[in-house]
């Protein structure tokens, strides 16, 4: 397993390109299962994420041609509607072909995805969601069995104890494309990469309104054609890179990017007395000295995503004063917090919350990986720490970083790659 070896303390200084979002990527390539037109995903990020979709895809037996970045995808022919535990268990984003499959064919089998460092993980509203459409839905030996002969559209309220949900969302909305009449979800996610997938669905002939927004209607239609999309930037890449700027106390603009779509993590930033400027498509961060303590809570779209939890507690563990992040989506997505720790951070978990009493200088240490985002807190950690950090099993970074070490180290950063 590969590690990365990082000598800390260089500011980072200079521009880098944010690449597109894999949380996009992920269920447009499902999406493409809705025709049998080929369709086209353009400037795909080279992620782990990506080539295992990807082998999904062709374990069902779809064409699938990638050239240089862009992925044709063609969904004809005999195929099998199964995505089996193998792969699931690599990737939950695996249940994305959940609501196409069925669509399409009206009988699938997709396995349950298990467990997940992050805590608990469960499916129930992709569940409430297709069973709303008409679909029987039974968990046959680890499997979610979905069978319709017909799906209807119906009127539904997917939003659950925790808030609306980006899978199920996604998923129902790709069930309800092909259902006879109309769809409406209530309680929708508001996530960009929603409205993403939503335009490209439209592209294929789709009629979708009001993804952004906390309904969605879709009006059923027939069949859809194949379309070429190219996905959003990255929001999350973007805001990691930002706060590497910041914690490095170093000079960056990341280019390429939709700031829009990160005003709350910005906001935030700027409440930590880092300075931060943003036009229609890059962004400009310096930081001079510490951060200032800032209390976060993360929340659904619009709200501090979750996704940039774990890399603020990196930052933060360096503020003067004391800090607080309330985790509201995933619960237990606090592991980072004890690797930082063992780095000289000082953070305390209560339930939820994570209280850091800001420290002057992380020091180097050997650390572990638990899961992608905590990855990229522990190397923002060690690009600002005093001395050497190891991270083990950094395998779950390259699920969703294209070449970070790459990227930082064109940006004056001393990171390597060991391969073992
Ligand atoms: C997506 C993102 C992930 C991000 C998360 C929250 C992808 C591939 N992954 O994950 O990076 O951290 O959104 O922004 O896009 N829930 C239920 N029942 C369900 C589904 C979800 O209770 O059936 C709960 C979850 O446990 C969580 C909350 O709803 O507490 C939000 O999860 P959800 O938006 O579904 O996350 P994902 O789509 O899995």
């Amino acid at each position: 397993m590969d590690r990365f070896v990082i000598r800390g303390g260089k500011p980072l200084v200079g521009s880098v390109e944010c690449a597109r979002a894999k949380n996009a990527v992920l269920p447009l390539f499902a999406a493409c299962l809705l025709t049998e037109e080929g369709c086209t995903i353009e400037n795909t990020p080279l992620l782990e994420d990506v080539s295992t979709m990807l082998k999904l895809l062709r374990c069902i037996g779809v064409k699938v041609v990638m050239k240089s970045r862009a992925v044709k995808i063609t969904a004809d022919g005999r195929l099998n509607p199964e995505a089996p535990y193998d792969i699931v268990r690599k990737m939950r984003a695996s249940y994305y072909v959940l609501g196409p499959l069925l669509a399409r064919f009206g009988d699938c089998r997709v396995s349950l995805p298990g467990g997940c460092a992050i805590g608990p993980r469960p499916v129930d509203l992709h569940l409430r969601g297709i069973a709303a459409l008409g679909a029987k839905v039974r968990i046959e030996r680890g499997y979610i069995r979905a069978k319709a002969k017909v799906l209807r559209g119906n009127t539904m309220m997917l939003e659950g104890h925790k808030g609306p949900s980006v899978g199920a969302t996604i998923n129902t909305m790709m069930a309800a494309v092909l259902a006879k009449g109309e769809t409406v979800i209530e309680g929708a996610a508001c996530e960009p990469e929603v409205i993403d997938v939503a335009n490209f669905l439209n592209k294929m002939g789709a009629e979708v309104t009001g993804a952004g927004t906390p309904i969605i209607r879709i009006n059923g239609v027939n069949k859809l054609h194949g379309a070429i999309h190219s996905p959003i930037p990255d929001r999350i890449e973007a805001g990691t890179f930002a706060v590497a700027g910041a914690i490095t106390q170093g000079k960056l603009v990341i280019n390429g990017c939709e700031p829009r779509y990160l005003t709350a993590v910005l906001t935030k930033l700027r409440d930590a007395g880092v300075r931060v400027e943003w036009d229609e498509s890059s962004i400009r961060v310096e930081a001079r000295e510490r951060p200032k303590a800032i209390n976060i809570s993360t929340a659904p779209y619009p709200g501090f995503p979750t996704d940039l939890q774990a890399q603020f507690t990196a930052l933060l563990s360096i503020a003067r004063g004391t800090s607080t992040i309330t985790e509201n989506i995933f619960e237990s997505r606090f592991l980072h917090c004890l690797e930082l720790n063992r780095m000289g951070a000082l953070i305390d978990i209560t339930g939820n919350m994570a209280v850091i009493h800001g420290i002057e200088r992380l020091e180097g240490a050997q650390v572990m990986a638990s899961d992608l985002r905590a990855s990229a807190a522990l190397v923002l950690a060690g690009l600002a720490a005093r001395g050497q950090t190891e991270i083990l099993r950094i395998y779950h970074l390259d699920r969703g970083y294209e070449n970070l070490e790459k990227k930082f180290t064109r940006l004056g950063a001393d990171i390597r790659r060991v391969k073992s």
